[in-house]
């Protein structure tokens, strides 16, 4: 008899190697920006409906799309993988470069969503002869780059089994890691990404002739020190042990030598790891920009835009994670994650719906130190670490029911 315990599960997965390879290189050729993945789309219908995997298809705007395995247990395992492309110019030089001028797999979701293919084509093969022990639920989402797809995909029941197999209670999400050798995971309880407010702060003052500023405001000069005053938040407002970053990153004013203009507009980021810092840095940043914008005779309007949450670990799921992924990678190579990084992600959306666990999967090629960093426009995804993340999804999915 067949169970899903005695499969020889890696020569499975090597059987589909050079096809899956193949799908990621066409991926990788043809990238599509976020809510317009409509090609992406259909590799992974066409891939699905081989498997003989049910799945919705239009979802999230249309191009997000949630496939699903039966199994005995009452609720499902959900895997995902994020499908979009960034605006870069790529400079990998590889044969399947992307044939999309300006558009650009530099984050290495071409090698989420080919993991996940591949897991959906192993577990399909499995579940022909043997009953999987839970059901799975495979979400492909769209526009995981700043659109919020993940939200769109929990908001359009991806989770709660209105829209297709039972519902889910617990969830399991990868990324590829430029900063671990291949052949390591890891993750951490807890918050492990940083939630990614952005803002818009123009400052309005009052024009004159350069030679004569004292019948002016000057904007320029309110918004220096606004910049200076805003790295307080994290040097003076913010505990020392607590963690915030506020980010300053455009400031457009003027247009000649001899005058003082009217107006300055300055954009940037604020990162936090809890809700309390989160509130705190937003509203200080009001009140520096709208008291030192006063001072100076000027007027402080602040656009603040709250982006994707904390991305948090459920300690119960990073447990299982970790007691899968230790005899598959060998304990050593399963390593905790000391501290969270300030980078965000919309997989978080999951994690505040369902028990969540997202983990870094190892690229650096063997025989090398570092490798080029996700959202450079030298950075491609290995190939090596493709089985690797397809077997951690498949046992992961496969895990007996307690
Ligand atoms: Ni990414």
């Amino acid at each position: 008899m067949t169970t899903t315990t005695t499969i020889d599960l890696k020569s499975l997965i090597q059987q589909e190697m050079p096809e899956l390879i193949a799908i990621r290189h066409d991926l990788h050729a043809h990238p599509e920006l976020g809510y317009q993945e409509n090609r992406t789309n259909g590799v992974i219908r066409r891939e699905l409906e081989q498997m003989g995997v049910e799945y919705v298809g239009d979802l999230a705007g249309g191009t997000g799309v949630l496939g699903h395995l039966p199994g005995q247990h009452d609720h499902a395992t959900a895997l995902r993988a994020d499908i979009d492309a960034l605006p870069i110019v790529e400079q990998t030089g590889a044969v399947y470069a992307s044939q999309h001028e300006g558009v650009m797999h530099a984050c290495g979701h071409d090698g989420h969503t080919t993991i996940l293919v591949g897991a959906a084509r192993v577990l399909s093969k499995i579940a022909r002869d043997a009953r999987l022990p839970r059901p799975v639920s495979f979400i492909f989402q769209p526009a995981e780059e700043g659109g919020a797809g993940g939200k769109r995909m929990v908001e359009e029941g991806c989770l709660n089994g209105s829209r297709l197999g039972p519902s889910v209670e617990s969830i399991f999400g990868l990324h590829g890691w430029p900063h671990l050798p291949l052949g390591q995971v890891s993750t951490r309880p807890g918050p492990m990404l940083a939630a990614a407010d952005m803002f818009e702060l123009r400052i309005r003052g009052t024009g004159c002739h350069a030679a004569y500023p004292h019948v002016g405001h000057d904007p320029i000069v309110a918004g220096a020190a606004v910049v200076s005053a805003a790295q307080q938040i994290a040097s003076r407002n913010v505990g020392p042990l607590d963690s915030v970053v506020v980010s300053i990153t455009q400031f457009h004013a003027g247009t000649t030598h001899n005058i003082i203009p009217e107006e300055v507009l300055l954009t940037g980021t604020v990162r936090t790891l809890s809700p309390e810092t989160q509130q705190l840095a937003q509203e200080r940043l009001h009140e520096i920009a709208t008291n030192i914008a006063a001072a100076h005779g000027c007027e402080a309007h602040l656009d603040y835009h709250v982006g994707y949450p904390v991305t948090r670990n459920d300690p119960k799921a990073v447990q299982t994670f970790e007691e899968i992924a230790r005899p598959v990678m060998g304990a050593d190579n399963v390593v905790p994650m000391e501290h969270p990084v300030m980078g965000g992600e919309d997989f978080s959306f999951y994690g505040q719906a369902v028990p969540a666990c997202f983990f870094a999967l190892g690229l650096i090629p063997d025989g090398q130190t570092s490798m080029p960093d996700l959202h450079q426009p030298t950075f491609d995804f290995n190939d090596d670490a493709l089985a690797i993340g397809i077997e951690l999804f498949c046992r992961l999915a496969m895990r007996p029911v307690a």
